[in-house]
């Protein structure tokens, strides 16, 4: 089957990427003529692990091109995706949905035969209707189907997400673009992943619906974890605890320093825009949403807290930027509100991260980047671990405490044993557990 990948980011990439390693023919497309002749050369500008020789994999083989030609991308497909941005709307955090339409413009006037376009990117319900005037409109002549089929991946483990899902989704009616789909997604399907097919609008809001609640989960561990905090309980243990009931279950249970990224921020805040519109408000997303907040700063409360109050003249060091492990995307990441709460309150500012430092450089200012966590930690009264790299895991505490102007581990991931890192001779403060 022949497709056509409209925005090549980290959906459309890892999308085309997947795809063309089940054996269809794609083009990936992008507007950013930079992009395309990186990828051209062979260089994939996102850091996703086992991308790269994915992507040489399948463009060696011949099913996998780049152009920034769209309207022969789309000539030829038989299924167009659009994987642009949706980011928030500055203002009012409503999607901003103008990369998604100006992508149904071009792709209308480039229909060729039956084509089934499909929404990957993240929409708010209504959007894949807005899509389909939009092309109707330009093009009463075309044989199209516009589909919903909302991605779940996640970044920096996204390659096994796209090809192990737990579900796929898919929302359309018509009878010829679901067998367009199931064709589509065949090898997942004898892997037996679910495929759900719904109404477009049900598989829109499923996927609000999803991140929502997964935004909640963390929320609520996280106001669990400063209660545990004040009453002298582990919101580890509690977690464990809790997530052992099938009802609930075990993961997006860490306590941490609030979701960040580029899907939970801006997913929620759409999803209260849509409430509000139909007169139906989520009250519960709405408190994710303030509480996710108000935590960015109280983090950097807690390193303040940790040094009696006082920051001004002090060097604080910070491992981890991204805002997860295994990235090097820095949208929304809670490092960025961290790294500018502690500057306000004084501190000069050492970090390093593994991936995320040169898209850092866009976010915060007046940092001194490191070329490891030893690096990082020299003369810094208080070391803070933003985001839990594999390489934080295991790090040498005397080399540290040789390093640093006073042997301090503040472990906003919780992913050190406090006895441990007592015994090494540090203070350390963690998420959500009581001094024991
Ligand atoms: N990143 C994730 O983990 C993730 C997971 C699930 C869903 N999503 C959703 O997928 C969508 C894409 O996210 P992303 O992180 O891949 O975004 P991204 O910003 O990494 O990539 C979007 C790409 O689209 C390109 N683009 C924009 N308009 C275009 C046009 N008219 N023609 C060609 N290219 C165009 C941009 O140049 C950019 O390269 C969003 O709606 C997001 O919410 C993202």
């Amino acid at each position: 089957m022949r497709v056509a990948m409209i925005g090549t980011g980290y959906v459309g990439l890892v999308s085309g990427a997947c795809f063309a390693d089940f054996g269809h023919e794609v083009t990936c497309v992008d507007k950013d003529t930079g992009k395309i002749a990186a990828l051209g050369r062979g260089e994939v500008p996102i850091y996703e692990p086992g991308l790269t020789a994915m992507v040489a994999a399948n463009a060696r083989a011949g099913r996998l091109k780049f152009t920034g030609d769209l309207a022969a991308a789309v000539k030829n497909a038989d299924a167009v995706f659009i994987a642009v941005g949706t980011p928030s709307r500055r203002g009012d955090g409503h999607a901003d949905l103008s990369f998604v339409y100006d992508a149904a413009r071009e792709i209308a006037a480039a229909l060729d035969g039956f084509t089934v376009v499909i929404t990957k990117s993240t929409v708010p319900v209504g959007t894949g209707d807005e899509v389909e005037r939009i092309v109707r409109e330009a093009r009463p002549d075309a044989d199209v189907a516009v589909v919903s089929n909302p991605e779940f991946l996640r970044e920096g483990a996204a390659i096994r997400d796209f090809k192990h899902p737990d579900r796929i989704v898919i929302g359309t009616v018509d009878e010829r673009a679901r067998e367009l789909m199931r064709e589509l997604y065949r090898p997942l399907y004898l892997n037996r992943a679910p495929i759900l097919f719904t109404e477009r609008r049900t598989a829109e809001l499923t996927k609000y619906a999803a991140n929502a609640f997964l935004a909640t989960k963390i929320t609520f561990i996280n106001e669990i974890a400063d209660l545990a905090e004040k009453v002298g309980a582990d919101v580890q243990e509690i977690a464990r605890g809790i997530g052992l009931d099938n009802r609930i279950g075990e993961k997006f249970l860490h306590a941490g320093p609030g979701y960040g990224g580029s899907c939970f921020p801006k997913d929620t805040v759409a999803l209260l825009k849509t409430g509000q519109d139909y007169d139906a408000p989520l009250r519960v997303v709405e408190a994710v949403v303030a509480v996710n907040d108000a935590r960015k700063r109280a983090m950097a409360r807690k390193v303040s807290a940790a040094l009696g109050g006082e920051l001004r003249g002090k060097t604080v060091a910070v491992l981890g930027l991204t805002f997860k492990p295994n990235t090097d995307d820095m949208r929304e990441a809670p490092s960025i509100p961290l790294i500018t709460a502690l500057q306000d309150m004084g501190a000069a500012v050492r970090a390093y991260d593994p991936e995320g430092m040169q898209q850092a450089k866009a976010h915060v200012s007046n940092v001194t980047f490191c070329d490891d966590a030893y690096a990082c930690a020299q003369g810094a009264s208080a070391l803070v671990i933003v985001t839990e790299w594999e390489q934080f895991r295991a790090l040498d505490f005397e080399r540290l405490k040789a390093a640093m102007a006073r042997p301090l581990l503040v472990d906003l991931r919780n992913i050190y044993a406090p006895e441990e890192v007592r015994r090494a001779g540090f203070a350390y403060e963690s998420v959500g557990r009581g001094k024991k």
